[in-house]
Parts: C-alpha cells; sequence; structure tokens
C-alpha cells in the first residue's frame, strides 16, 4: 500500500488537533479506505507541542523543509493571516503539493491568484475548515448540492459574536461587558476586530459565494457591518417585536448580480436561526430543486476545524493513493469561472 504523506505547517489549537485525529484514526484509514496516512514533516514556531504530540523527531521550525520535502503529498497550512501563508501556497504548488487549509483571510482575498497557480501546476486547494469551522458546508455546495442553483447562502458564520449577542440577549448586557468577558474566557481575541467588526465572517462568505454561485467574490467586496454599535436597548426592543438580532453574512444570487453582505439582522423569533446561541454557528443554503437546508455545528474549536482539515486531507488522499485522477479545475475554487457583476 503507497503511503500518502502529510506535511504540517502550524502545530497551534487546530493544528494539535488534526495531528490527533490522523494518529487516532490511521489503522481504520487503512482497514477501510486503503489508505495509509503519515505525517512526514511539522512545523511550527518551538517544539513544545510537537513534544506533546509525540512527533518531535520530525519537527522543524523552517517552512520550508515542509514544502520542499520531495515525499510529501499533501501541505496542511494552518498558520492563518496573509504572510508567509501566501509564500507556502506558492512553495507547495512549485513542489507539486496539494494545499488544505483553513486561512479565510487568504482565501477570502487572493483566491483567484492562489487557485490560478494551483491549477498550473496540476495541484487542488481545500478550504472546508476555512468557513463554519467543522460544518461540512464547502463539501455541501462543491458536492452534494450539485444539482441545485444555489439562490441563497446565509448563517451565523462567527463563533464570537454570537456568543456575544447571544449573552445581550440571555443577561441584559452591554456589548463592552460581554467583549471583555469573552476575552477573559478565550471566546475572543485580544485583538477583537476581525470578529467583532464582520472581518471573519465576511471572508467565510465570501469563500461560500465563490463556490456556491460559481464566481469570485472577494471579501473587499462584501459590505460589512460589524456589531459594535447594538445595543442591549436594540436586543430588548427586538425581542419585544418578536425578533433576535444575529450578525448575519449573507450571499444571493440575484438577477442583477451576486448580493453578498455581513450586519445585524433582526430574524423573526420563530426562524432556526434565531435559536443558534453561544458560539455555534449555522449555515441556511436555498436552492431550486433541494430548497431550504440548514447546517448547524460547531464554527471554531481544535476538534472541530481539525474535523474539517482531516477530511480534506482524507478526500485528496483517495485519490493518491488509488492513482485516481485528480482534475485541478474541479474543486473548490478551479471551476472554469464566469465571473458575475457584484450588485
Ligand atoms: N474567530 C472565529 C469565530 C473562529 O469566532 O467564529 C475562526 O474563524
Amino acid at each position: 500500500m503507497r503511503s500518502v504523506n502529510i506535511g504540517i505547517i502550524g502545530l497551534g489549537t487546530v493544528g494539535g488537533g488534526v495531528v490527533r485525529l490522523i494518529q487516532r484514526h490511521h489503522d481504520d484509514y487503512v482497514e477501510h479506505y486503503g489508505i495509509d496516512l503519515q505525517i512526514k514533516r511539522a512545523c511550527s514556531r518551538n517544539d513544545a507541542e510537537a513534544k506533546n504530540l509525540g512527533i518531535a523527531d520530525i519537527f522543524t521550525t523552517n517552512w520550508q523543509d515542509v514544502t520542499s520535502d520531495p515525499t510529501i503529498d499533501i501541505v496542511i497550512e494552518l498558520i492563518g493571516g496573509e504572510h508567509p501563508a501566501t509564500e507556502i501556497f506558492e512553495d507547495s504548488f512549485a513542489h507539486g503539493k496539494h494545499v488544505v487549509s483553513a486561512n479565510k483571510a487568504l482565501l477570502g482575498r487572493h483566491v483567484e491568484h492562489l487557485a490560478k497557480l494551483a491549477n498550473s501546476h496540476g495541484v487542488q486547494i481545500k478550504c472546508e475548515a476555512a468557513a463554519a469551522g467543522g460544518i461540512p458546508v464547502v463539501s455541501a455546495l462543491e458536492h452534494d448540492l450539485v444539482g441545485n442553483e444555489i439562490l441563497t447562502i446565509a448563517g451565523i458564520m462567527n463563533g464570537t459574536t454570537n456568543y456575544i449577542l447571544s449573552r445581550m440577549a440571555n443577561e441584559g448586557l452591554g456589548f463592552d461587558e460581554v467583549l471583555a468577558d469573552a476575552q477573559r474566557l478565550g471566546y475572543a481575541e485580544a485583538d477583537p476586530t476581525a470578529d467583532v467588526d464582520g472581518f471573519d465572517a465576511a471572508s467565510k462568505i465570501a469563500i461560500l459565494a465563490s463556490i456556491g454561485f460559481r464566481t469570485r467574490v472577494n471579501t473587499d467586496d462584501v459590505f460589512m457591518q460589524g456589531i459594535r454599535n447594538v445595543s442591549a436597548t436594540d436586543i430588548e426592543m427586538a425581542r419585544q417585536f418578536g425578533y433576535a438580532i444575529k450578525l448575519l453574512a449573507i450571499a444571493r444570487n440575484t438577477e442583477s448580480g451576486v448580493d453578498v453582505r455581513v450586519h445585524p439582522t433582526m430574524i423573526p423569533a420563530t426562524h432556526q436561526l434565531a435559536s443558534v446561541s453561544g458560539a455555534m454557528n449555522a449555515v441556511f443554503i436555498v436552492g431550486d430543486a433541494v430548497g431550504e437546508t440548514m447546517f448547524y455545528g460547531a464554527g471554531a474549536g481544535s476538534f472541530p476545524t481539525a474535523s474539517a482539515v482531516v477530511g480534506d486531507v482524507m478526500s485528496l488522499a483517495d485519490h493518491i493513493a488509488h492513482g485516481k485522477e485528480i482534475i485541478p479545475e474541479s474543486e473548490p475554487f478551479g471551476h472554469n469561472l464566469a465571473i458575475r457583476d457584484i450588485a
């Protein structure tokens, strides 16, 4: 059996989860899928997590040791941000490796460049973990709903803001007070801008709209309004009229173009999205054949996000291990896209 060799860059919360899941499921993958997944190299700033995971022998601090290793088939990029993540993608492609990534900030802005480059090298980018963490919504749009024209993708795609709005609603607290508490508990980052001002959700809906609508939506095209100005009074007034306030990311495929936005939205209290509370995510997709569907789950966290990464790895590994042709243009950003107008 040919092994499928993995290099992982980033051994933080998600990277540690990925290594643990691959270690846990290795024998099952061999027995039931005929796939022998081997982690060949692991890169991080220091070796503390590699030691915890029992992989100190394959540890490096230099990401190029991973991207240039001739034995590696798939690079997993989990460092986030634009640099050196961009260079990691580029160098991996140049060495003929597929890239699995959770990097919404990078993919939301630069997917066109990266997808073209991947296609030109005959490799793929896979990014289930980049939108709504553990919820398999990229794969749903890419594969399971392919019998549809996708009309709407809408949802709660940022757990931090949903946690803040839920506590404001349930406890009548103000935004600043809950944010400080969320930071203390580790839900919100020390710099909460990407979450509370809508950038994180905008990156995710840009990725999902690009896949679902067969177009390119850049994060910078997304109208964005965060939750800093939502007050406890706004939430209470909405409640009295039968509504909940949620930060929704919404993409619509309209006759005049693609309409993509992120903003606080009043949702009827009877709608399923209104009952999504705490740090959870939910994505509502409407297709012309299937009608309404909704996907619910954890949008962040070690094992939920790692679950999505490992799904992508196994999807590629199935092709590599069994000699199936990988058609770079087939997914998830490789479509021969007609660029549509942004409404
Ligand atoms: N910070 C994000 C959230 C998780 O709160 O949902 C990673 O995208």
